[in-house]
């Protein structure tokens, strides 16, 4: 009877064992055809967007016309940063030239003091160009962007103001998205050799850590901190579905922003968050079958949703990240990743306006904006996830 037992109980780990393999299974994802691909269509649209610093692409308005924006936007720095990643992969110097012309337009970006957008503005342009070229001049504006960031770093509060806006209502509003611009802050730290810069970048994340997480691992969009006593006045959404709701990209922004946090750290708490949530994520019941989130997890009229591809793409790029500090997990990290890359290289979400690549993504549902339509910055993120999938294969 024992034996029986035992045998009964082996059985059942073994179908427990096959079960979990075959939910993490990878379709084998192969990254190169699609990144040759993109970069073919990005040579091609070369002379539909000759350089233009008051007309940088950023979506497609509802009337099929191109939405564009001027260096001064939040998504100015990912054109030319998608430029430059593709150059990384196909080595075409008429790629290369107009990334550098565009990243030019960035320049000023350095000195604004308005926002905490100088990590997407300056790293996602100069960076991206930096890690490829050495250039001087892009360090100096890598470093210079960061330390105009940091004058936004309050004591008091231990983080980074991200908006202006909506005072007094707002009066030292910080947003999971903000986990983002650390990345800036952490390498200017390396590359001007600033502990100041990594302590504040280190800061940001811990009060982040501390002020936006639910128990279930999902995000807040906006904690509101009183910067006299840096207590939390309020915790909000801005643009997901409601205050207690997990809007998608807000979760793929802290997905990809703990596991960088990680990068520079080894903060095993920083780890530890970016596992939740890529747990709380890619395992939701609400996550459609081909991983593509609606554009937030508790939208109320679900199937019937818009999705959100800038968010899956943000999430991929991060889990193949994640996957190489976590060896337990690295196999589902990288299953899920492919199967969002499986999607997204198919035809239902390839964009036919150019210069874009990805349709499906919403910008802000509650301010009626960019509802289901291509974005920049899902793009960049989708052509940075499959870089980063191609590394892995080799
Ligand atoms: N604030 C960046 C975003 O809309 O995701």
């Amino acid at each position: 009877m024992k034996n029986q037992i035992y045998y009964f109980i082996l059985v059942l780990l073994f179908f427990a064992c096959k079960q979990q393999k075959k939910d993490y299974t990878s379709p084998n994802f192969s990254a190169i055809p699609q990144l040759e691909v993109l970069a073919q269509k990005a040579i091609k649209n070369l002379p539909l967007f000759p350089p233009d610093s008051l007309n940088i692409p950023r979506s497609i308005k509802p009337d099929g016309t191109l939405n564009t924006v001027k260096s001064r936007d939040w998504t100015s720095g990912f054109y030319a940063g998608t430029l430059w990643q593709l150059y990384r992969f196909s080595k075409n110097e008429e790629l290369k030239n107009a990334a550098i012309a565009w990243t030019k337009f960035q320049t000023k970006e350095q000195f604004d003091d308005h926002t905490h957008d100088l990590g997407f503005k300056i790293y996602c342009s100069f960076g991206e160009g930096f890690k490829l070229t050495k250039e001087a001049e892009y360090k100096k504006v890598i470093i210079s962007a960061a330390n105009q960031l940091s004058q936004r770093f309050n004591e008091k509060v231990g983080a980074i103001k991200s908006w202006d806006f909506n005072a007094p209502e707002w009066q030292f509003p910080v947003i999971i998205d903000n986990m983002m611009n650390l990345e800036l802050l952490f390498e200017a730290a390396i590359l001007a050799n600033d502990d100041r810069l990594y302590k504040l970048a280190d800061q940001h994340a811990q009060t982040t850590l501390n002020s936006h997480f639910r128990p279930d691992n999902s995000s807040v969009h906006v904690v509101d901190f009183d910067p006299v006593t840096g207590v939390i006045r309020s915790k909000v959404t801005h643009q997901g579905y409601s205050d207690d709701s997990a809007w998608a990209r807000g979760q793929a922004w802290g997905l990809y922003g703990y596991t960088l946090a990680y990068r520079y750290t080894k903060n095993p708490a920083y780890l530890a968050q970016a596992q939740k949530i890529a747990h709380f994520f890619f395992t939701h019941p609400n996550l459609p079958a081909d991983k593509i989130p609606y554009w937030d997890f508790n939208a109320p009229n679900i199937p019937n949703e818009e999705r959100d591809v800038s968010a899956s793409a943000i999430a991929a790029s991060a889990l193949l990240e994640l996957s190489q500090y976590d060896k337990n997990n690295s196999a589902k990290y990288i299953g899920w990743a492919d199967e969002v890359l499986t999607a997204l290289s198919a035809k239902n979400y390839t964009a036919t306006t150019p210069p874009f690549f990805l349709n499906q993504s919403v910008g802000s549902k509650p301010g009626n904006s960019e509802i289901n339509t291509p974005i920049n910055y899902a793009d960049y993120y989708y052509v940075e996830a499959l870089w980063r999938r191609n590394k892995l294969q080799n």
